[in-house]
């Protein structure tokens, strides 16, 4: 493809941060659920033992949390919500449908990754706060009991949300074919940007006007 229908989307470092998100959180992850549900108690094998699943959760965790942190206060200008988001949630059911010459225009992202924008908020400052909170033999001690207790169950609750947010994101992500090549190598082409996204190409030129 001509180099000059190529636009950016995602910067290296956010593209490295993004990925690095990714590992850290499988890890995360697995290692989490090792002790939440007694059935899945074999994944902590990814740590090596129990043990070590439980010294690794909570230090691999920050070092999700934190990235991901930094990557929604990058992300924060693009998922503000605007005027025209509104009409493109009242036509979920022809964005389901792809009934395309119905679907209202969007900008850089579209309501749905605007929502899930802020679930990652919400969960990521909950995760961490809570997490270290209940951080056992370091933090947990000088909490009462019963912060403790609720740090727990705040964390778990977290988890939950955002692992199921993780699974919509996923899969919206793999729907529009496109979006990982430009996750991978931060460039997404012009024709891409006028399906998906088609206010994006006003506000760079309008970006662009002002530099
Ligand atoms: C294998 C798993 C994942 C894949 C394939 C994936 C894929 C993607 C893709 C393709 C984009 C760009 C979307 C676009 O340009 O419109 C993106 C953006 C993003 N991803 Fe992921 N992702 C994964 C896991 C995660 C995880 C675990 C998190 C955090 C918990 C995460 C957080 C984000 C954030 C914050 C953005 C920035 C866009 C926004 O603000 O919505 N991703 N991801």
């Amino acid at each position: 493809m001509n180099k000059s229908e190529m636009i950016d989307r995602h910067s290296l470092f956010d593209r490295l941060c993004h990925w690095f998100i990714v590992a850290t959180g499988l890890v995360t992850f697995l290692t989490g659920l090792s002790f939440f549900f007694p059935s899945f108690q074999w994944l902590g094998a990814i740590a090596g033992t129990p043990e070590q699943a439980r010294a690794v959760h909570p230090i691999i965790g920050l070092m999700m949390c934190l990235p991901l942190m930094l990557m929604l206060v990058r992300y924060y200008h693009h998922n503000k919500w605007e005027k025209h988001d509104l009409p493109w949630m009242l036509a979920i059911k022809d964005v389901m449908f792809e009934n395309e010459d119905k679907i209202p225009p969007v900008g850089h992202y579209n309501p749905g990754q605007k929502v899930l924008f802020r679930a990652f908020v919400l969960t990521s400052i909950g995760l961490t706060v809570s997490g270290i909170i209940m951080w056992q033999p370091y933090f947990a001690p000088y909490f009462a009991p019963e912060t403790v207790n609720w740090a727990i169950l705040i964390h778990a609750v977290c988890a939950v949300i955002m692992m199921i947010f993780v699974l919509v994101h996923l899969w919206m992500a793999t729907w529009v074919e496109g979006s990982i090549p430009g996750m991978l190598y931060g460039k997404v082409s012009r024709a891409w940007c006028r399906k998906h996204h088609p206010l994006m190409l006003n506000e760079d030129s309008e970006t662009e006007k002002h530099q």
